[in-house]
């Protein structure tokens, strides 16, 4: 980060903007969800959980093969996986947000936003946490390397907040996309997780507007070292997001019995989900070739990793 170059206006309006958009649309998630409402009661039986819709699995002759009762079972398990990274991620980026902010200068204009940011990501993760308390799912372990990948970058945000900007979108454009695919196409979604995913995508998407901007705005300044560094890492912190993201886990694969070949079917050799996992990255591709971030041998593990 350069402070002795001046802010480009754009970039100054577009965090006012910010900042007053989270203080007039906000949610509250003990405030805002009525946890023990009936319609909001986690019942089993309702095929609505299985949502079949949104999952890769379902279009396996495995899948076709199991009772109402295990879909929903699957469904529910997938859901409370999802919120189980979310609360990790949340805590990873709430982490970074604060790392950052700490070494804002005074009057610095991403401070107030950053610490908006911050405690909306607080409220996600208390929102997925109650999410997983009242399923009565055990979710699957958190994973190890994720952990620590995770401390990396939320130290990183101090030093190298490009860097740390970077896997914000890496993990909230693919969660995003996701969610905003599920909310279009599923037609019986239990209100519930409908209202979660709408409150998470309303926040969200001021949270991956920043990201964009600060990378557009910081990105150019960097020198010849941080930019080759960050064109680097990007396409490995976007594929190890993705894997994580956008599949069952492997606990959750263990605990259904699901075939490895099945797995494969679904994923792997699934071109619909290779598919999905580019158009979710669709624009942060575009902002990194428009940054140059993606010449050379960047260009290539794209090419490997991410496409
Ligand atoms: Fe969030
Ligand atoms: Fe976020």
């Amino acid at each position: 980060m350069n402070s002795a170059i001046p802010l480009s206006p754009t970039y100054s309006g577009t965090i006012v903007r910010l900042n007053n958009a989270s203080i007039h649309k906000y949610y509250l998630p003990y405030q805002d969800i009525e946890w023990d409402e009936p319609q909001n009661r986690i019942d089993l039986d309702d095929s609505a959980w299985s949502d079949e819709e949104s999952v890769f699995i379902a279009r396996t002759d495995w899948y076709r093969r199991q009772t109402q009762r295990v879909r929903n079972e699957l469904g529910l398990r997938i859901s409370v996986d999802a919120a189980r990274l979310g609360v990790l991620f949340e805590n990873i980026l709430t982490r970074g947000l604060l790392q950052f902010a700490r070494q804002l200068p005074s009057g610095s204009a991403e401070y107030r936003y950053v610490m908006h940011e911050a405690i909306e990501e607080c409220h996600h993760s208390m929102m997925f946490q109650e999410f997983i308390n009242r399923s009565g799912v055990t979710p699957s372990p958190e994973d190890r390397r994720a952990r620590l990948f995770g401390n990396f970058i939320a130290r990183m945000a101090g030093f190298f907040p490009e860097l740390f900007f970077m896997f914000v979108l890496g993990g909230e454009a693919p969660i995003d996309h996701a969610q905003r695919e599920r909310l279009r196409k599923s037609k019986s979604l239990p209100p519930l997780l409908r209202q979660i995913m709408q409150i998470h995508t309303t926040e969200e998407a001021r949270h991956i507007h920043f990201a964009e901007y600060y990378l557009r705005e910081h990105v150019p300044r960097l020198n010849w070292f941080r930019k080759t560094l960050l064109s680097l890492i990007t396409p490995v912190v976007f594929s190890v997001m993705a894997s994580m993201m956008m599949r069952i886990s492997d606990s959750a694969a263990r605990a259904f019995d699901i075939p490895a070949d099945v797995m494969k079917q679904a994923y792997d050799e699934n071109p619909d989900y290779h598919q999905m996992v580019k158009e979710s990255f669709r624009s942060v591709i575009e902002m990194c070739q428009e940054l140059g971030l993606t010449r050379g041998v960047s260009e290539r593990l794209w090419r490997f990793l991410a496409t």
